[in-house]
């Protein structure tokens, strides 16, 4: 994610630094609910920023391409604090272990109850050194045995320093395995609304330089409810059009996000379209992997992606700057062309339950071989504990 200098939220800061000056009170919880661009992630990221001088901070921001990696997201909770398992009860370690693929499952299948009994145990023995912060973005994403182990640590924690820190999408809320504040301990709910008009005429000069007129950014910020993730991508769009933000006059840009969006990634060349919705169907998308996948430079294919800040590239590791730019890229291909790269994928990787993942997308209708794979698929992934 692009990130820059927080703009307004004023009164979400307060109830963070609320949140986290309250450890003493943990086990606690604290939900950030909005729509898709509302401003989560810049302020759950903020928060755990913070929270790192004087906690333990455990994090996950699954992607939607995740939900189906069984044990993805405590993989990631549990990154860095490997060191633990020792002082765990060895069946539980063990548990830990083949959930995270350090080792082959002692009887064959991941014993899910050992795996959030480990988990658990981890967070106690964290606890009683710092308070410990569980921050987890796009919950709704989060993978389903995951989400069980994190229901099972959540609603036994007792007297232990655990704090929760939550993001979600209000509008796939549906999607959840569990409702947070029904788990988790001492729920408070923190909705995530729009900005207000000065926060989003800061956010437009700070993050594109752009000083638009009154009525421009009258115009901008009601359109956008104060989204600012939509009056981003109308401010970009306006200035790509200058005639379209006279005083007064309407924005003739597409007026939702999706359209937005889409005609950004449209605007890229044909090449560096089809190397997007190559990183847009990974898991964990990597230069050498979306290179073999499209026979070609990755990086350099991706350059005026990156230019428009589309995605960015950190190491070898490639991420979209937003999930709402994920999603279009990977809508803007033709549903032929998804079918090629999901194929060509589904031969590169090394990850069994991601290579199934992508040959069934890969075919458009009933296959017996993809039934089959599914099958074996299912059966992997049951035995790491998916349902
Ligand atoms: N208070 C803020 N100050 C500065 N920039 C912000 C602020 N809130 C949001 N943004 C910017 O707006 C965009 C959308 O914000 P963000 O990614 O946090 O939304 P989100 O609610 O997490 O969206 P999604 O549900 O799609 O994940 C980002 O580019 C972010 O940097
Ligand atoms: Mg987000």
């Amino acid at each position: 994610m692009v990130t820059g200098e927080v703009v307004g939220r004023e009164t979400e800061l307060a109830v963070l630094a609320e949140f986290l000056a309250a450890a003493e009170a943990w086990p606690r919880t604290l939900v950030l609910e909005g729509e898709a661009g509302a401003g989560k992630t810049t302020l759950w990221q903020t928060a755990i920023e913070d929270a790192r001088v004087e906690f333990r901070v455990l994090a996950t921001r699954p992607l939607e391409t995740e939900a189906k990696l069984a044990f993805a997201g405590v993989g990631d909770l549990l990154d860095g604090v490997h060191d633990t398992f020792g002082g765990l009860q060895e069946p539980q370690a063990q548990a830990l272990r083949a959930a995270l693929l350090l080792e082959s499952p002692a009887a064959g299948s991941v014993d899910e109850r050992a795996v959030a009994l480990g988990f658990l145990g981890v967070l106690r023995l964290l606890a009683t050194e710092q308070p410990v912060l569980i921050a987890v973005d796009d919950l709704q994403w989060l993978d389903l045995p995951s989400a069980r182990v994190l229901a099972f640590a959540g609603s036994r924690l007792g007297e232990v320093r655990a704090g929760f820190l939550i993001a979600l999408r209000a509008e796939e809320r549906w999607r959840l395995a569990f409702a947070p504040e029904r788990i988790l301990p001492a729920c408070t709910q923190l909705p995530i609304g729009g900005l207000t008009f000065d926060a989003i005429h800061q956010l437009l000069r700070a993050r594109l330089g752009l000083v638009l007129s009154r009525p421009a950014l009258r115009l901008v910020h009601e359109t956008a409810a104060g989204n600012p993730f939509f009056a981003l991508e109308l401010a970009r769009a306006a200035a790509a059009k200058p005639t379209a933000h006279l005083p007064g006059e309407t924005l003739h840009v597409p007026l939702t996000v999706r359209e937005l969006v889409g005609a950004r990634v449209a605007e890229q060349p044909v090449e560096t379209r089809r190397a997007l919705l190559t990183v847009a169907a990974l898991a964990d998308p990597r230069l050498d992997l979306v290179s073999a996948a499209i026979a070609g430079d990755a990086a350099a294919t991706l350059d005026p992606a990156v230019v428009a800040e589309i995605v960015s590239v950190v190491g070898s590791r490639i991420r979209f700057t937003h999930p709402l730019l994920a999603a279009a890229a990977y809508e803007a291909a033709v549903p032929g062309e998804r079918r090629k790269i999901h194929a060509a994928l589904a031969t590169l990787l090394g990850d069994r339950e991601e290579q199934v993942r992508h040959l069934a997308l890969a075919t458009d209708g009933p296959d017996a071989n993809v039934a089959a794979a599914l099958d074996e698929a299912a059966a992997l992934a049951r035995a790491r504990g998916a349902p």
